[in-house]
């Protein structure tokens, strides 16, 4: 069994992070996404993983790396998508590296709580054409959604207007070679891809067998901000404290906090959980719970909380707390002089500002 990760795509929904960087390597409670999903196909036993990359390849194989990280054995094949055609494109240029077997497609910007060995088990036990991630959600509208009979899919609807079903695909995926038949079939989309909810229900039509999969434990899709916030604070939840870095005797740490090596923290008070990267400065400053500030990062008389630093940014004499906010790689965010009484901003594209 093969793994296939797709970490192409245009990441739009997520810029300006995305003009500079992968968002498959946004950071999550100091790691970058794409590793927990590598984390979790590796966990299932998978050995021979294919990473779909596009436009921002090369940083993606610069952090990936070979593979080895996650075990001797562990094989990582870059498989290159000229334009992101959609996700069912991307099965369909994987062809000659699937060989075949069947396989896990797991969308490179999800994270599941559990992992995926109970799906992987299932798949063997029951050996269906495909088998499909499903979770409960409360507005079904705003996802696609699979209608069941007989405890098998019929039906997918992409975010349904009066949905029969409250079960949301989440980006899990897993089938054998009949789904090649049904990405060579399919026709793309109005916005141009090839979709992999076509591809599924081709597979329904033409009467192979596709079954669902039921999500124990959360899943978060980090498309949007919003959504890495809630996956940095549920990863955080089960943070276990250490502290490495050297802290003075006027700060106070309290809960699961993750202190790094080389961290310098004086007259601040860190309330976890949080995690700090190593080479930070944290100077009479507030940081507070589910906040992860990546590696070389200065925070000087600064309250925050809620939020993720991107590494080597500096944030100092901030007049009221930061909360909420991913903060971007190398910003500075700084006090300006008194008079005259005004804002001063460098912003790139596409940014985000609120202010009281
Ligand atoms: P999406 O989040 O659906 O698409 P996107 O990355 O283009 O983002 P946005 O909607 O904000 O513009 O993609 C899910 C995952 O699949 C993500 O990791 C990118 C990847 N992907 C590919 O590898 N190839 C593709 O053709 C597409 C559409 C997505």
């Amino acid at each position: 069994m093969k793994g296939l990760i797709l970490s192409g795509g245009k990441g739009t929904r997520l810029r300006p992070l995305t003009f500079t960087q992968a968002k498959q390597l946004v950071p999550v409670a100091n790691k970058p996404v794409i590793f927990y999903g590598i984390e979790a196909l590796v966990g299932a036993g998978i050995r021979e993983v294919g990473i779909i990359v596009g436009d921002t390849k090369n940083e993606i194989r610069e952090a990936v790396g070979d593979g080895r990280r996650w075990g001797e054995d562990v094989r990582i094949t870059y498989i290159e998508q000229p334009d992101p055609l959609g996700l069912a494109h991307a099965v369909l240029i994987a062809e000659d590296f699937l060989g075949g077997e069947p396989f896990v497609m797991y969308l490179g910007d999800n994270i599941l709580k559990s992992g995926i060995v109970s799906l992987v088990e299932d798949f063997r036990e029951r050996k269906p054409n495909a088998l499909i991630l499903l979770t409960p959600v409360p507005d079904p509208t705003i996802f696609g959604v699979a209608e069941l009979e007989d405890g098998r899919v019929v039906r997918l609807v992409e975010k349904p207007k009066e949905p029969r079903s409250n079960l949301a695909l989440v980006g899990v995926y897993m089938f054998d070679r009949h789904v090649f038949e049904a990405v060579k079939a399919i026709k793309p989309s109005w916005r141009n891809e090839l979709e992999i909810t076509d591809a599924i229900q081709y597979l329904v039509d033409h009467g192979h067998q596709v079954e669902p999969h039921l999500v124990s434990g959360w899943w978060k899709d980090t498309g949007k901000i919003e959504d890495i916030l809630e996956a940095n604070r549920l990863i955080l939840e089960s943070l276990s404290g250490s502290v490495e870095g050297v802290i003075d005797k006027d700060s106070r740490v309290s809960g699961e906090v993750v202190i790094e090596q080389g961290v310098s923290v004086r007259s601040s008070t860190i309330r976890g959980p949080a995690i700090i990267g190593t080479g930070c400065e944290i100077v009479d400053s507030y940081i507070g719970p589910f906040t992860s500030i990546q590696k070389n990062c200065r925070i000087v008389r600064t309250e925050i909380e809620h939020s993720i630093v991107l590494e080597g940014s500096e944030i100092a004499d901030v007049g009221s707390r930061i909360d909420e906010s991913l903060i971007g790689r190398e910003v500075r965010i700084y006090k300006c002089p008194p008079k005259p009484l005004a804002f001063r901003f460098m912003v790139g594209d596409k940014s985000e500002i609120g202010l009281k």
